[in-house]
């Protein structure tokens, strides 16, 4: 008999896994708090970039459906919970789409259910925020209910590894927890990896971040003193990546975007800071270096305007590439964001081209809404100064430069001797 799943939270996360394990002979309901997002996919038509509408329309044709209906829990054997996990306004986690997924799981769910949260989150959340309102009604955790934390791992743009050939970890709040939930996405998933509990598998989550976070952090310290020394730091890296062990990899670039890295990990460091009083100090310094990045950028088309005998105050200031990575349209944090408002503060005319994305407002106090210039060539002559901020594959970067008068190039990905490089 087909197993009944229900996958709280259809975005970047929920909706691919919830086809997925359509896919897999599952009935899915993809459930949405959205009534729009919900409509929309009914339609077959896709939000996420990494899920094209065939794809989604094959679902619909195989077992999948969205709804906004909570009542679908009821007859659910597996709930996912894929919701969103942000920040609040005074910089710690805001955990009200988790303890809402939760509190309609409680009220809905069936005994023999099992429920899974992959919403990224401190360690803790699973067992003293999920699990209590899961099991309000008086299911008993373990038995009645198994009750497990796997976190995502989706990457999105990526095609060599997607929800298949991604090994997913699982951690349970009791062994026969880990045991169901690994199970469960066994069907689907070619290497499950039993972590410990559901603790360690929530921390696996945040290692992982955070290890990003900590090296973009010191590259992009790295690059000030570098550019200052005359020295290539992005030749200087691809020296390093030679090494065969011990060494990977990251390179500078104009800050960090997305939900994994400049959110996912302050999850962590509050929970230290309000759990034990102190600080988790290499977060920390990792977010004020990332978080400046962009104002290293401001201060890098500042000087390289003034070279030139030009003002930055009216200055045609083109950007290439507004989201948070190259060739996707997410735009969640994007470190253009913080590098356009404080162009325009200085009095900047700035424009951008980004193929995904065709609009794009600033925030500030003179900002503005923009629209996507049509041709990057094009645009790239009429400004001052070009800056490209996400290396999309639609742009020739061995071309662009020889058709603008400046061209800055924060991702060090033009080998074009006219580049000036971060
Ligand atoms: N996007 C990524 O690349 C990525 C990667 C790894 C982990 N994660 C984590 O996965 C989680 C989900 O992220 P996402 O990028 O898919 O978010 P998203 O914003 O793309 O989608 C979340 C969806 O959940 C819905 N929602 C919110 N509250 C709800 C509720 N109570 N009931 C039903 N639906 C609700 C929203 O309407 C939205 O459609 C986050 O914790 C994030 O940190 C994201």
């Amino acid at each position: 008999m087909r197993k009944n799943l229900v996958v709280i939270g259809q975005g970047y996360v929920g909706l691919p896994m919830a086809l997925r394990a359509a896919e897999k002979g599952f009935s899915v309901v993809g459930l949405d708090s959205n009534s729009a997002v919900v409509e929309q996919l009914n339609a077959g038509v896709s939000h996420i970039d990494d899920v094209a509408d065939a794809e989604l329309e094959a679902g619909l044709r195989g077992g999948y459906a969205a709804s906004s209906d909570p009542r679908c829990i009821a007859s659910a054997d597996v709930v996912v919970v894929c919701v969103p996990t942000p920040l609040s306004s005074d910089g710690g986690p805001d955990l009200r789409p988790v303890a809402s997924a939760a509190q309609a799981i409680g009220k809905h769910v069936a005994s023999g259910a099992l429920v899974i949260l992959e919403s990224t989150t401190y360690p803790g959340t699973t067992e003293e925020v999920f699990a209590p309102l899961v099991v309000a009604g008086g299911l008993r955790v373990g038995t009645d209910v198994h009750i497990a934390f796997s976190p995502e791992r989706i990457d999105p743009g990526n095609v060599e590894f997607g929800i298949k050939n991604t090994p997913k970890v699982v951690g349970g709040l009791t062994p026969a927890c880990t045991r169901a939930a690994r199970d469960f996405y066994a069907a689907f998933v070619d290497t499950v990896i039993e972590a410990k509990g559901a603790k360690e598998a929530e921390l696996a989550k945040l290692i992982e971040n955070t290890f990003r976070h900590v090296n973009i952090a010191l590259v992009n310290e790295m690059v000030r003193f570098s550019h200052q020394l005359g020295i290539d730091l992005w030749d200087a890296i691809d020296c390093a990546a030679t090494k065969p062990f011990g060494y990977m990899a990251f390179r500078p670039g104009p800050g960090v975007g997305g939900h994994c890295i400049p959110v996912d990990p302050s999850y962590l460091s509050h929970r230290v800071k309000a759990q034990l009083g102190y600080a988790f100090r290499m977060v920390e310094l990792a977010e004020e270096i990332n978080t400046a990045a962009p104002l290293y950028v401001a201060n890098r088309i500042w000087q390289a305007l003034n070279e030139r005998r030009i003002a930055v105050n009216g200055a045609r200031v083109l950007l290439l590439g507004v989201t948070y990575k190259a060739n996707i349209s997410d735009r969640r944090e994007s470190p253009a964001d913080p590098l356009a408002k404080q162009l325009l503060e200085w009095g900047a005319e700035v424009s951008y081209h980004d193929p995904f994305v065709p609009e794009w407002e600033i925030k500030a106090s003179n900002g503005v809404r923009l629209r996507s210039l049509p041709d990057a060539v094009a645009a790239a002559k009429e400004a001052q100064i070009v800056v490209l901020l996400q290396a999309h594959s639609c742009y020739d970067l061995e071309d662009l430069p020889d058709r603008s008068p400046i061209f800055l190039d924060t991702r060090g990905a033009s080998k074009n001797p006219r580049t000036v490089r971060l």
